[in-house]
């Protein structure tokens, strides 16, 4: 399972970069507005600064709700950057744009993605990603790492070339249920990122390994 960080914050990203295992980032509106980013043009400046950190894919959401406006905004955000994923969401209008964008082989992530059928309509309009909210499903009593099993597993059976995202991730325990789940991907806010790392005992028994070659060799 690959590791995309959730955010749009510049320092997590170069953070990410940093430790080498970040293959891409997911944005959307929210993430941006976070940063202070409100305007079009500084959203598209830091989806191109994101893409200098990041060697992989970048996701940037339309802001439109209508079909046309929707596939205005992808046609146009495919210039943007060298490797995006144009972000649609599980809306008619958005299945609609998902297949005609995809049509022009430009890359979409299918968001907002709450059920199987809504995976599974995003499948057939050839979305290269569909992104189950496993928190949000979770939030209002669903079990969202269900949502991502099923939608694995379906794909899977039926050969579906649709890649599974697990998002609206959480928390680590996430992140290993998501693997188990049999999603391709996780995208992570660097919060979580940093929590898969960190254990106790590794911190305590570095700092055992260290406390005892000094005193060895002093
Ligand atoms: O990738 C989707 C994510 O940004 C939503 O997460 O925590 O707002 O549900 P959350």
């Amino acid at each position: 399972m690959e590791l995309f960080l959730d955010t749009a914050n510049m320092d997590e990203i170069r953070q990410g970069a940093r430790l080498g295992v970040v293959r891409g980032v997911t944005t959307n509106p929210s993430l941006a507005a976070k940063e202070g980013i409100g305007k079009f043009e500084a959203y598209k400046s830091a989806v191109q600064e994101i893409a200098e950190m990041i060697d992989g894919p970048i996701s940037v959401e339309v802001i439109s709700s209508d079909v046309e406006g929707m596939i205005t905004e992808g046609r146009d955000i495919v210039n943007w950057i060298p490797n995006p994923w144009v972000k649609l969401p599980s809306t008619i209008a958005g299945i609609e744009a998902m297949a005609v964008l995809t049509k022009d082989n430009i890359k979409v992530n299918q968001t907002l993605c709450f059920s199987v059928n809504q995976a599974l309509l995003g499948a057939q309009a050839g979305a290269t990603v569909v992104s189950p909210f496993v928190g949000r499903l979770d939030d209002v009593g669903h079990d969202g790492m269900q949502l991502v099993e099923d939608i694995a597993s379906i794909f899977q059976r039926y050969n579906v070339k649709t890649k599974v995202m697990a998002a609206s991730i959480r928390n680590s325990l996430h992140c290993v249920a998501a693997a188990k789940a049999g999603a391709d991907i996780s995208t992570v806010p660097f919060s979580v990122l940093m929590q898969m790392i960190k254990h106790p005992l590794t911190d305590a028994g570095q700092t055992r390994f260290l406390q005892d070659w000094q005193q060895a060799s002093s």
